[in-house]
């Protein structure tokens, strides 16, 4: 990463290329258990968070949207004030699904728009299918795909539309195919996977990085663990902050917004006290030493008989 991307003053906002500003801490709901989720952002919220990350796919929408209700009815914050995202699942990208889709999250999360909705991965299944079986496995068909997303957001339903999970070279090929462009593309991003290429490409072109297990998802399936890396740990004993802060706050200073997930009160709070210091320039630059890898990898997607062959496919050789 160029040195003069470590921007000491991160700002609470990232601007978007819709003239919007996304907060630069949202909450993530991604395995955030039923009986939880709700009382995770009703801590959020009061604790100052502005931004929720959802999806359809978490099956938690509900519950999420009975927190913002009680929130809004409680007057705590107002439905103006706070950037809720949500994602488009595989086995919606039928043109004619799109809509029908959006409506369903809306109605769980009791909104009558979204801030911000993404595809969710650039992988498209049969309708109605949960899995990845091969059998269910379909060719993209974007351009249908984002003319549908583009639909919603000319309705005012969606006041963002965006990606998630795009290599650059499927971001350059929607960039190339868009009436509206995408404001967002959602990645796996923290320090031990920094994506310096896509990081560049999407400065370039405009569109926001948002990093999803900004921590690594640690105490998941993933292999390797981001809070347990030695430079992470040495400089947040030397900044007396803890290694996930230390996390968080290089997003930040990498310019993107971050979406840490956590049920925790104490965690929740932890992970949005970022904005009273900083990473030195010399120890930030530290952190590209840290030996880098993909942790949310895909694999599922993958089959022989399928449209990726290979995780190389998958992710056009960002791997
Ligand atoms: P918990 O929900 O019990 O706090 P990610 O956002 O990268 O997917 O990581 C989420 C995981 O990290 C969850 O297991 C969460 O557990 C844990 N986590 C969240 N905040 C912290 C923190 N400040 N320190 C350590 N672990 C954390």
């Amino acid at each position: 990463m160029a040195k003069s991307e470590n921007q000491e003053n991160a700002p609470l906002y990232f601007d978007l290329n819709t003239g919007a500003k996304i907060p630069a801490v949202g909450l993530g709901t991604w395995k955030a258990p039923s009986g939880l989720v709700g009382d995770a952002v009703i801590t959020a919220i009061k604790a100052g968070y502005r931004h929720i990350d959802c999806a359809r796919v978490y099956e938690n929408e509900k519950e999420v949207g009975d927190a913002l209700k009680k929130l809004f009815f409680e007057g705590v914050v107002k439905r103006s004030e706070i950037w809720i995202t949500s994602k488009l699942w595989c086995s919606d990208h039928a043109p004619e699904d799109v809509s029908k889709a959006l409506s369903k999250t809306l109605e769980n999360l009791q909104l009558d728009y979204i801030d911000l909705y993404l595809i969710h991965w650039p992988i498209r299944t049969k309708p109605g299918s949960r899995g990845f079986e091969s059998e269910v496995m379909l060719p993209l068909c974007l351009e249908e795909t984002w003319n549908a997303m583009e639909g919603l957001y000319a309705s005012g339903q969606a006041r963002a539309i965006g990606v998630s999970n795009f290599s650059t070279k499927k971001l350059q090929n929607l960039l190339g195919i868009a009436k509206v462009p995408p404001a967002v593309n959602q990645v796996e991003c923290h320090p031990m996977w920094q994506q310096p290429s896509l990081h560049h490409f999407c400065k370039s072109s405009g569109v926001h990085l948002s990093a999803y297990s900004p921590l690594g998802s640690p105490g998941s399936w993933v292999k390797g663990e981001v809070l347990k890396e030695l430079i992470l740990i040495e400089l947040a004993e030397k900044l007396q902050k803890s290694p996930a802060q230390v996390a968080l706050r290089w997003g930040l200073q990498s310019g993107h917004s971050v979406l840490p997930k956590s049920t925790s009160e104490a965690r929740v709070k932890e992970n949005l006290d970022l904005f009273s210091w900083s990473i030195p320039k010399d120890l930030f630059d530290k952190l590209s030493e840290i030996k880098q890898a993909r942790l949310l990898r895909g694999d599922f997607a993958i089959h022989e008989a399928g449209p990726y062959k290979s995780l190389e496919e998958l992710w056009d050789g960002e791997i």
